[in-house]
């Protein structure tokens, strides 16, 4: 398998603030990752060390066996990264329409198209012309999703896809990965629905304090190890010994 995303002992800070703290992460080709870990750990910082929104000079990060590290978010974008941020983000004065329209500037040539688009999510068909901000929060994470794709990336990297969103809303959601990797598109999902990132990750990372504390296929993996990895209890019981 060809490595898509690899990064090394990569470090981020906010100021004097050091948020992570050597992160060795990598993507194969066709991968769908999960990236789970409780608030404050280092999640979103790691997405926006990626995409180039917040600065990650003189660090190592190879995508598609290019040095991204340093690259201004537009030619990181080009490149063929896209990212769904926490929380959605659409333009509130646009439409449904216009709002995936703006996803395809500067992106690359593929499958997704308006068209691919609302066959994934035919909620938005109706609501095409709605102002973003007139859906609900189920289907403004579709839009944002289809925005995100519409740039036809390589890897898709999704901020908290499920957050808030009631279970049904969140069953469709999921249900559109297996589709958009058969588009070729590898994953990287945030997730903090432990059972769900099993479920859709053929390999979980877990961040804490910055650091990856576990890593592994959904197989290889216990409960007790997660819980361990996730919330440091293994130290704390030993302490407590
Ligand atoms: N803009 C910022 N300025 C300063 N510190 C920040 C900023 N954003 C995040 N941090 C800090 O960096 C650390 C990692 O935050 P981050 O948002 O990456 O965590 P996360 O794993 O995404 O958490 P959550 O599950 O709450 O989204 C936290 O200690 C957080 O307080
Ligand atoms: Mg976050």
């Amino acid at each position: 398998m060809k490595m898509l995303l690899e990064t090394k002992g990569l470090k981020a800070f906010y100021g004097d603030f050091q948020a992570l703290f050597g992160i060795d992460l990598s993507i194969e080709e066709g991968e769908a990752v999960a990236l789970i870990g409780s608030n404050g750990a280092g999640k979103s910082t790691f997405l926006r060390a990626i995409t180039g929104l917040i600065n990650a000079n003189e660090q190592d990060i190879h995508f598609n066996g290019n040095q991204i590290a340093g690259q201004s978010a537009h030619s990181i974008h080009k490149a063929g990264i896209a990212m769904v941020p926490e929380g959605r983000r659409l333009f509130p004065s646009l439409s449904v329409e216009e709002n995936l329209l703006i996803g395809s500037a500067g992106g690359r040539p593929g499958p997704w198209s308006l068209d691919a688009i609302y066959d994934l999510f035919p909620d938005l068909v109706t609501k095409k012309n709605n102002p973003g901000t007139a859906l609900s929060g189920g289907q403004q994470q579709m839009v944002a999703i289809g925005r995100a794709l519409m740039s036809n990336p390589r890897l898709l990297m999704c901020d908290e896809i499920s957050l808030g969103l009631a279970p049904k809303v969140i069953k469709s959601i999921y249900e559109a990965i297996p589709r958009i990797r058969e588009g070729g598109t590898s994953l990287l999902v945030v997730e903090q629905d432990v059972g769900q990132a099993l479920a859709v990750a053929d390999r979980v990372y877990c961040f804490m304090e910055g650091r990856v504390t576990l890593t592994g296929t959904p197989d290889e993996l216990t409960r007790h190890d997660i819980a361990a990895a996730y919330f440091g209890m293994q130290e704390e019981q030993e302490e407590n010994n």
